[in-house]
């Protein structure tokens, strides 16, 4: 199984390190206990680790709907793009023809099975594989030189659809926080969420038009203190690597300080290629926090 969707921040890079740990520091039975990703986005650690019982969240809805529609409807989703992509092949303006269906008051008459492959029909075959919205949260991007042949991925569809049928995957659309009380002792979570920006300019977080700002990262240190300490959880976290986000996580803030320090800090180099400018095409630093051992928070 691959991600259905190219996603910004996706992190089929990180997958060996993720790997390393769950067999080394976290200890996560995939068979007894829950994982969750409650900032799932394309998903690329839950498609290859592919849990038995899962909760993924995101607050987009369009990822949310597509995850639903290719577990409910998988042909007729892909009987749907082949005939986005047959026309995209005569016309490269029909690009634009199904992008601009947000803008237009039949919106809401759309089916959400129509949207769910536009949600694809546009990830594959805009610039990049970006997603951003503006202020109204309409989609924005423009044509990339994509390859057509790769919007339509059948065996690859059909392969996500039956395991999101043949598992216990729970799927919502909500604040990250929602899923607190699905959470069992020994489940695992692994936040990603939208990173703290490196510099000001460094702003590529606009997956939804709600933004994400360091109140909801400290938000998200709390939630997952708590989680830890009230629910016995194991929890991992991506971010970038900024003073801000290392001494949030260090208990060096103040007001976002818990009694026990929690966490191993890592710093790990991501090779993130969002910016078209290939000079900036570098290593980046990130961090990976995760949680100590039970033994060590006793
Ligand atoms: C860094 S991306 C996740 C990338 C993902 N791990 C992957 O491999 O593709 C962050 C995700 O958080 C979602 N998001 C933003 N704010 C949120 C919130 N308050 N609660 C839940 N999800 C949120 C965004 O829609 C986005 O999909």
């Amino acid at each position: 199984m691959k991600p259905l969707l190219k996603w910004v921040g996706g992190k089929r890079w990180l997958i060996p390190e993720f790997e390393k740990k769950l067999n080394s520091v976290i200890k996560f039975n995939k068979d007894e206990n829950s994982y969750f990703e409650p900032f799932v986005g394309a998903g690329a650690i839950f498609f290859r680790i592919k849990p038995k019982n899962a909760v993924i969240n995101d607050y987009n809805w369009e990822l949310i709907n597509l995850y639903t529609q290719v577990k409910e409807k998988p042909l007729e989703l892909i009987n749907i793009l082949k005939e986005m992509v047959k026309k995209l092949e005569v016309n490269q303006t029909y690009y634009y023809e199904i992008r601009n269906w947000d803008r237009s008051e039949k919106w809401i008459n759309i089916l959400d099975i129509e949207k769910a492959a536009r949600t694809i029909f546009l990830n594959k075959s805009c610039f990049n594989g970006l997603y951003r919205v503006n202020q109204s949260g309409q989609f924005n991007v423009p044509i990339g030189k994509n390859n057509i042949s790769n919007i339509l991925d059948i065996d690859n569809l059909l392969e996500v659809s039956k395991y999101l049928n043949n598992n216990n995957i729970i799927m919502k659309n909500d604040d990250f926080e929602s899923v607190g009380s699905l959470v069992k002792s020994r489940d695992l979570l692994y936040f990603d969420p939208p990173y703290d920006p490196i510099d000001s300019t460094a702003k590529f977080t606009e997956y939804t038009n709600k933004g994400f700002t360091r109140n909801d990262q400290i938000r998200l240190k709390i939630f997952s203190d708590y989680l830890i300490r009230e629910k016995k959880a194991n929890v991992i976290i991506s971010n970038s690597s900024t003073e801000f986000i290392k001494k949030l996580y260090s208990n060096e803030l103040e007001y976002a300080k818990s009694e026990v320090k929690y966490y191993i800090i890592e710093v790990v180099h991501a090779n993130r290629n969002i910016n078209s400018n290939p000079k900036k095409r570098e290593k980046i630093k990130e961090v990976l926090i995760y949680s100590r051992g039970k033994e060590e928070n006793e």
